[in-house]
């Protein structure tokens, strides 16, 4: 039968064959992809891949770590980490638009990476490069079906245009829940196999409206809250994803103690899905919500309303940006 054993010895043994005796880097992103990606070509080719976890300011709480520290010690990965969270943040002033905001951190991530690349190169020749494509980005993205391009996914590893590697792209054909499988199969921590999507232009898309460093820690508090109840609820691998959005130029009025607030919104945004092309609201218990909206609105200052996203997609896309 077509284990899941079957699939991961079959992928290293073709990575192993594609790449020789050359050597390949692999951008990290904190998400399960390019991590399952790296820790089967690590399994291939051991050392001769190089990693490179650039931390852009806009991940979560704690998830820089998990990559430096968990996804390291379980794979023995060599890994390069940059922090780069202040040119991140410098190029994204005044920036609100969406796929402005995407551009730029594609671009940003390039030339950091680009950089890494120079440092790496000089230990000798490296022809390969490896991405954590999976097969509804390729489909959604026009790479499969001529489908339009509807939001550009601009994963961490975008590619510059004169691109001088061969890619090496071991999920392509991999829905996510066999990432997954995979992971498990490889020995992954398993809050790393199970850690759900999360968009490679991380929280700068989870804010409407420019990006600051101030903004970014609100979201930051207000999402690692939401997160822990809903994984206290026992609800993460019923949910897909729980986006938490901050309407950063939204205002609304509000009371607490004796005094007027006037502060943000935050948008909870759970769905459940089976590959991220369509998606449902999750119909999270009242008593979670609830949870965590008193807990938001309490801890996180600046943020005095907490609302649900109840819109399937189509027509709501996942991420609000
Ligand atoms: P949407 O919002 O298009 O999201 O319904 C579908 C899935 O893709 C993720 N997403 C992204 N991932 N770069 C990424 O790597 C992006 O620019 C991006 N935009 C959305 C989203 O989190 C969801 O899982």
């Amino acid at each position: 039968t077509w284990t899941m054993l079957n699939i991961v010895e079959e992928s290293v043994e073709a990575v192993r064959k594609q790449v020789g005796d050359g050597r390949a880097i692999c951008a990290l992103s904190g998400g399960v992809d390019s991590a399952v990606a790296a820790a089967l070509v690590q399994r291939a080719i051991g050392d001769r891949l190089t990693c490179v976890f650039v931390d852009h300011g806009l991940l979560r709480k704690g998830e820089a770590e998990q990559v430096e520290r968990d996804f390291v010690a379980a794979t023995g990965v060599k890994l390069r980490v940059v922090d780069a969270a202040d040119r991140f943040l410098k190029a994204l002033e005044g920036v609100s638009d969406p796929e402005e905001k995407r551009k730029i951190i594609g671009r940003e991530f390039i030339r950091v990476f680009e950089d890494e690349q120079r440092a790496i190169l000089a230990d000798g020749p490296v022809d390969f490069l490896v991405q954590g494509t999976l097969y509804p980005d390729v489909v959604e993205s026009g790479g499969g079906t001529g489908t339009a391009n509807i939001k550009s996914h601009h994963n961490v590893g975008g590619l510059p245009e004169d691109l001088q590697f061969t890619l090496v792209e071991p999920l392509r054909t991999l829905f996510k829940d066999e990432v997954r499988r995979a992971g498990e199969e490889l020995g992954l921590p398993a809050a790393m196999v199970w850690r759900q999507p999360f968009p490679g232009p991380g929280l700068g898309i989870r804010i409407v409206g420019e990006v600051t460093r101030e903004r970014l820690d609100l979201l930051r508090e207000a999402d690692a809250i939401a997160r822990e109840e809903l994984s206290r609820a026992g609800l993460d691998r019923d949910i897909w994803q729980c986006p938490v959005v901050l309407l950063a130029d939204v205002r609304s009025v509000g009371v607490q103690g004796d005094g007027r607030t006037y502060g943000h919104p935050v948008v909870l945004r759970p769905v459940t899905s089976e590959d991220a092309m369509t998606a449902d609201w999750a119909r999270v218990p009242y008593d979670v919500l609830a949870r965590i909206s008193t807990r938001i609105t309490n801890e996180v200052r600046e943020v005095n309303r907490v609302v649900l996203d109840v819109t399937s997609k189509p027509p709501g896309t996942i991420e609000w940006e």
